[in-house]
């Protein structure tokens, strides 16, 4: 089964700029995704999105909601159509009108899978959040004391020990990282310095 995409062009450029409401896309969540484990992992990943924008983007009100969505809905087909994967979202969402720089974050999250390269800042960030927000989550779970106290190298000793969280594709990391230039250390801080309060 292939998860390839095929395409490189998502959405219609008349639709830059248009988003769907946080109510539409919360909904859409809430309907599309049933495991909440799943439902966490996408709420995760959106703080840090929307976060990244504001912080390191400079990016206004509308700007970082358009990155928190592309976090917030990235897997949104993942827990009911899973042979769909990235397809069905992105048909969805175009169906919707929304921008176009949005659904081809969704579509580059996982280029091994989809065949579609990361361009964007947006796309990079969302690329290089996912894998390594999901194993520093895996590793709040098996500390008594989850996030608080947690530290870089415990994260880093984690992200060797290949047992750990196997499902986590530490080749995906190091390709999101080198794509995107960006520390590793850097990334690791900035998700555990935000993670724990999205719950
Ligand atoms: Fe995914
Ligand atoms: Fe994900």
């Amino acid at each position: 089964m292939s998860l390839m995409l095929g395409r490189d062009r998502f959405g219609d450029p008349i639709n830059s700029g248009r988003t769907l409401s946080r109510e539409e896309a919360n909904s859409l969540l809430d309907e599309w995704v049933i495991n909440d484990r799943l439902k966490l992992h996408m709420k995760q990943v959106a703080a840090l999105m929307g976060d990244w924008a504001r912080e390191r983007e400079g990016a206004g009100v509308e700007k970082a909601w358009a990155w928190e969505m592309a976090g917030l809905l990235h897997d949104a087909d993942w827990d009911q159509w899973p042979d769909e994967h990235c397809r069905k979202i992105i048909e969805e969402l175009e169906k919707r009108q929304v921008d176009p720089e949005i659904l081809r974050a969704i579509a580059s999250h996982g280029p091994a899978h989809f065949g579609v390269e990361p361009q964007s800042r947006m796309d990079q960030m969302l690329y290089t959040f996912d894998e390594l927000s999901g194993l520093i989550h895996a590793y709040s779970l098996m500390r008594p004391e989850g996030y608080s106290g947690m530290e870089l190298k415990g994260v880093k000793k984690r992200l060797k020990e290949k047992s750990f969280a196997a499902n986590v594709s530490r080749e995906d990391i190091q390709d999101a990282l080198q794509r995107s230039g960006l520390e590793q250390d850097d990334v690791i801080h900035f998700i555990i310095a935000r993670q724990g309060r999205v719950s």
